[in-house]
C-alpha cells in the first residue's frame, strides 16, 4: 500500500481547556472515500478544519504527504486540499465567475472548454450568468462543488454537503463525487449526518463520538458487522443526537 495522504498520531484539539478531539491513530488512504459520521458535537467539523490546515492540532502530529499539516504549510501544498461546507460562501457574482475564482487565485485561466464541461456536468449551463445570491440552496451547492473541482484538488473535504437538499440535488452531488474519485483518484473525506449517504458512496466509514474515534472500517463491515456496540447503536439509530 502506498503512503497515506494523512497520518494522524496522538492528535488532540483543545478549546477553552476542553478536549474536543482525541484521536490516537488514523490513516487516510490516497484515493479513498472516507465517511465520518457521528452525533452533533462529536468533533467532525473540527477534524476537517485540522485536515484543511485552518487550525493546528493542540497535541500530536498530523502528516499530509509526510509533512506536518499546519497552517504554516507551504501554500502550494495547502492548495491541494479543498473544502466544501454545508452552506457555501459564494462570491456575489455570476456562477461562471465563481468557477473562475480558484484558478484565478492560482494565476491560471480556466479554459473555456473546461468551464463548459463543469457547468454541464453539474446542470449549471442555463445558470452560468446568473448571480450567485439568486440561486436555490441545491444550485448554490452544485456551484460550490464545481468551484472546488475545477482546481483538481488531490483531496476534497466535504462538511455535510447535502444536508437539507432535495433528493435530486443529493443524487447529482453524490454522483459527481464518486465519478471524480474514480476518474482522478481524488481522496474524499465526507462528513455526513446521513448514514445512508455514507453507505452509498464511502469505501470506509468512521464513527466519531465525543471526540474519540470509536471505529473505522470498510463501509460494508462497519454497517453490517460493526465491531463496537456504539457503532451498532448508531447504525440502528438508537443514538439521540
Ligand atoms: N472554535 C471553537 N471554540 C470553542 N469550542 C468549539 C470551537 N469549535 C468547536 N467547538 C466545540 O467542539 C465540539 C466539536 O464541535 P464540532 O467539531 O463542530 O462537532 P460536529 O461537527 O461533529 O458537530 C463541540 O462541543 C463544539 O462546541
Ligand atoms: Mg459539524
Amino acid at each position: 500500500m502506498n503512503q497515506p495522504v494523512y497520518e494522524l498520531s496522538e492528535v488532540q484539539k483543545v478549546y477553552d481547556g476542553r478536549i474536543v478531539l482525541n484521536i490516537n491513530q488514523l490513516s487516510i488512504q490516497r484515493g479513498e472515500i472516507l465517511a465520518l459520521v457521528g452525533p452533533s458535537g462529536a468533533g467532525k467539523s473540527t477534524l476537517l478544519r485540522l485536515l484543511n490546515f485552518l487550525e493546528p492540532a493542540s497535541q500530536g502530529t498530523i502528516r499530509f504527504d509526510g509533512q506536518p499539516a499546519t497552517p504554516e504549510l507551504d501554500l502550494a501544498q495547502r492548495r491541494r486540499v479543498t473544502t466544501v461546507f454545508q452552506r457555501p460562501l459564494l462570491l456575489q457574482r455570476s456562477v461562471r465567475a465563481n468557477l473562475r475564482y480558484g484558478p484565478g487565485l492560482r494565476g491560471q485561466k480556466l479554459a473555456e472548454a473546461v468551464e463548459a464541461e463543469w457547468l454541464g456536468r453539474l446542470g449549471l449551463t442555463p445558470l452560468a450568468d446568473q448571480a450567485a445570491p439568486k440561486l436555490s440552496a441545491g444550485e448554490a451547492q452544485r456551484v460550490a462543488l464545481a468551484r472546488a473541482l475545477v482546481t483538481q484538488p488531490d483531496v476534497l473535504l466535504l462538511d455535510e454537503p447535502t444536508a437539507n437538499l432535495d433528493p435530486n440535488n443529493v443524487g447529482i452531488i453524490e454522483s459527481i463525487i464518486q465519478t471524480e474519485n474514480q476518474r482522478s483518484g481524488m481522496t474524499v473525506v465526507l462528513v455526513t449526518h446521513n448514514i445512508f449517504q455514507a453507505r452509498r458512496i464511502a469505501h470506509r466509514t468512521a464513527l466519531l463520538w465525543a471526540g474519540e474515534l470509536i471505529e473505522v472500517g470498510e463501509t460494508e463491515q462497519f454497517f453490517n458487522r460493526p465491531g463496537r456496540e456504539e457503532t451498532a447503536a448508531f447504525v440502528r439509530g438508537d443514538t439521540v443526537y
